[in-house]
């Protein structure tokens, strides 16, 4: 069977940009012909995408898709129908599962059910001590052997720095690199929201921005030991953005990324009792957010990534500072970083490179639009505007703060091992 994407602008930052169709054979693209080839075989399915943007499959490094063990917030069919939904080829689950992903068994389960359902390709990254406890190194190794790409105590932070240097010393050897939830637990202290002038208005206990600037410094600075690759997570503060600049500027083994939350909402945002809005890190102050875009914008934040994490009503209608933190992502993220578009910041290749091909090479992948590789591709309908609205995620959470919010553009088709996995048909 073949296929033919026909009408779309192509978008391979550095690679490709114009108007041309793409051919897909089987499960790989097969050839990039101008459109006005006519060697075209009749018999073939034309898939139309005039008016839209054809690029890389977009991935998302950071995702939390709840099974094994919390299934009532999401499995990881509803997690991955939500990825597809959200124009996500590929996406990586976060090891905080019950059971943990600290061990070949789980990566194999989450990888066997993934290959399963045929939608968004799945990469675990597994934990990086047993039970996320901070006291012994995971089965790395195993884990390895069976598939994750990189390890993280996401949610947990790894207090222990010299289990930390171990952690990178072993990981360097592997060559994967540990994704750090950059967090003092300590400097939190059970703060909910970002602390400042907000947080006393509303009577919430908040959280520095030094709960997350001191263990990125720690981290940097291990990574400059070790050599070993780090990749910060969800980096929500300008103290974060400058000091892994200054790091990169060194030569340091270091990347990072953003959510879109970060660089879309700020703590003046937070409703009153919308626990919508509590995640960890919290919203930040408007420098905050500004200096988030900066990185985004000089390539000191490499990345998007939504940290899509479900929880069910159960968690979320309680007071501020007994909800779960957490916010889902993959159904907002593109339409959110679109914005960085249509507002001039960004340019649509910057973005492009911010969605699929700098989270490929981090996950090490190859997702270039060319002939012999596998057709994983997203196609765009950059000018679509609408409300979000989470009645319609595939989601089985709704947690978002983003109900209502106008935005501009989102996924047409998703299409993974040359098999469209995703058609918007309203
Ligand atoms: O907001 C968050 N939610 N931050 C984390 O680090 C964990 C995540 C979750 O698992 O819900
Ligand atoms: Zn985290
Ligand atoms: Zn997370």
């Amino acid at each position: 069977m073949q296929v033919l994407i026909k009408g779309a602008r192509i978008i391979d930052p550095g690679k490709i940009d114009g108007k041309k169709d793409i051919l897909i054979k089987d499960h790989l693209i097969c050839a990039i012909v101008d459109p006005e080839d006519t060697r075209i075989r009749a018999d073939i399915e034309i898939i139309d995408a005039t008016g839209m943007v054809v690029v890389p499959g977009l991935i998302d490094i950071h995702v939390h898709l709840r099974e094994p063990g919390e299934e009532y917030k999401e499995t990881i069919k509803t997690g991955l129908l939500a990825a597809v939904r959200g124009g996500f080829t590929a996406v990586c689950p976060m090891p905080n599962t019950n059971p943990v992903n600290d061990n070949r068994q789980v990566t194999q389960f989450i990888i066997n059910r993934a290959a399963k359902l045929g939608l968004s390709k799945v990469y675990p990254v597994g934990a990086i001590t047993q039970g996320l406890l901070g006291v012994t190194l995971a089965q790395i190794y195993d884990m390895k052997q069976a598939g994750i790409v990189a390890v993280t105590d996401d949610g947990n932070p790894l207090e222990n720095s010299k289990l930390m240097r171990q952690a990178l010393e072993y990981c360097k050897g592997l060559n994967i690199p540990i994704f750090v939830h950059a967090e003092d637990t300590c400097l939190v202290d059970g703060g909910s929201m970002n602390e400042g002038s907000f947080a006393r208005l509303l009577g919430i206990k908040g959280i520095p921005n030094a709960a997350e600037t001191v263990m990125v410094a720690r981290d940097i600075l291990l990574a400059e030991l070790t050599g070993a690759g780090v990749h910060f997570c969800h980096i929500s503060t300008k103290e974060s953005v400058e000091a892994i600049r200054q790091a990169k500027k060194r030569g340091a083994n270091v990347t990072c990324e953003t959510a879109p939350h970060y660089f879309t909402l700020i703590d003046e945002d937070v409703k009153n009792d919308d626990t919508n809005f509590k995640m960890n890190p919290p919203l930040r102050a408007e420098q905050d957010r500004l200096a988030v875009i900066q990185g985004l914008l000089d390539g000191t934040i490499d990345l998007i990534a939504s940290d899509h994490a479900p929880h069910s009503v159960k968690e979320k209608d309680v007071e501020f500072d007994r909800a779960a933190f957490g916010i889902v992502g993959l159904e907002t993220s593109l339409p959110l970083s679109l914005n960085l578009v249509h507002e001039g910041i960004l340019t649509m290749g910057d973005l492009v490179n911010k969605m699929a091909k700098q989270p490929a090479k981090i996950i090490g992948i190859n997702n270039d639009i060319k002939p012999g590789n596998v057709a994983d591709l997203t196609i765009i309908d950059s000018d679509v505007s609408y409300a979000i609205d989470p009645e319609t995620f595939k989601s089985r959470s709704k947690n978002t703060p983003f109900s209502g919010r106008k935005v501009k553009g989102r996924a047409f088709l998703t299409m993974v091992n040359g098999k469209v996995v995703y058609r918007n048909d309203t």
